[in-house]
């Protein structure tokens, strides 16, 4: 009898480990503990009949046995609910699958790429350059010397005296000129920082600066080309106002508007009445630049533009305040 209950025991184990779903573990549970027919109880029945002396410790045993197939019956069950329902190898393939939030890319990347994408279709290469830049290539090399009243404009974040976080992307305007000759045009997406912060400023934003260099490069290409890329990027034909202006390294240099995206030109809060959106700086870049890095300016000509890729993608959703896109709140990212 002692072997028959090691045996049953064994058995019973390995039939339950290998239950997959309710309706086999219910058919585990009538075979092995059912009341009525069930093996273990048929065997309590014959202890009746073996010898008075080992009726205790057999009896024991049994009872023992009989708790620990219990025990293992309740978990495997407790597991099975919780886990599985009924199916192959005790997966439910009917239970829907778990959500598993993806990621997307942030707004102002989004618009970043857009805008190189729409310039990579004129012809533009792709460049990038560090965000820790040294004096010379911010200001030096743009033309804008020590005590130049253009470093006021730019409230800089100095690492070092000679390094410093560049407050806009034309620096990479000498970087490429000094490795490069002419002809070339290339896009500069990258972050830029300035210490400023309202409602229209954060201290790190995104610029995309463009620069073509060729022979005969005249301010007509330089409209031709904003224009063709504001229609596209606003996906309307707006009309463009090229507005004179200043930078240390264009000459001429102008400030480009965009009929409001909002009321179309007719004066709007958003406009604050002028019916012009200010979009980016340009302008044909300045021949002591060329001459810096080693162009003649007799041969070449060139022209140059930044623009501000939190301002487009404003304008583009009609979003009124630019600390939104770095709040990090997802009701707001998710919408894009
Ligand atoms: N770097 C200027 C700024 O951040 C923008 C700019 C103006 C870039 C004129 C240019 C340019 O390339 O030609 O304010």
């Amino acid at each position: 009898m002692e072997q028959e209950l090691l045996k049953l025991k064994q058995e019973a184990e390995e039939a339950l480990a290998h239950v997959a779903g309710t309706d086999q573990l219910e058919a585990f549970r009538v075979k092995f503990l059912g009341r009525k027919g069930g093996l273990l109880t048929g065997i309590l029945r014959q202890l009746g009949q073996v010898a008075p002396e080992d009726r205790p410790r057999l009896g024991q045993m049994a009872n023992d046995i009989k708790l620990s197939l219990e025990t293992s019956f309740d978990d495997r069950k407790a597991l099975l609910s919780a886990t599985v329902g009924e199916g192959v190898g005790g997966t439910d393939y009917s239970l829907p699958g778990r959500y598993l939030p993806f990621g997307k890319l942030h707004p102002v990347t989004q618009v970043m790429e857009e805008i190189c994408s729409i310039f990579e279709g004129l012809g533009f290469a792709v460049a990038e350059g560090p965000d820790v830049e040294t004096d010379h290539y911010n200001f030096e090399a743009l033309n804008i010397p020590k005590h130049h009243p253009a470093r006021d404009m730019h409230d800089t974040f100095y690492v070092t005296d000679s390094t410093l976080l560049r407050t806009h992307t034309s620096p990479m305007q000498a970087r490429i000129m000094e490795r490069q000759d002419p002809p070339l045009r290339y896009v500069v997406p990258g972050k830029v920082y300035r210490c400023d912060s309202d409602i229209t400023h954060t201290p790190m934003f995104h610029q995309v600066e463009g620069l073509l260099v060729d022979r005969q490069v005249s301010f007509a290409d330089l409209k031709g080309v904003l224009t063709s890329f504001t229609h596209k990027i606003f996906e309307r034909e707006l009309p463009l106002r090229f507005r004179p202006s200043y930078f240390p390294f264009t000459e001429p240099s102008a400030e480009v508007d965009v009929a409001c995206v909002i009321c179309g030109g007719n004066g709007c809060r958003v406009c604050k009445r002028t019916g012009w959106l200010e979009i980016l700086g340009s302008g044909l870049i300045d021949p002591e630049v060329l001459k810096m890095v080693g162009y003649d300016p007799d041969t070449y000509s060139g022209f140059a533009f930044g623009l501000g890729v939190e301002r487009i993608a404003m304008l583009k959703y009609g979003i009124d305040d630019i600390r939104m896109y770095y709040e990090n709140d997802l009701r707001f990212l998710c919408q894009f």
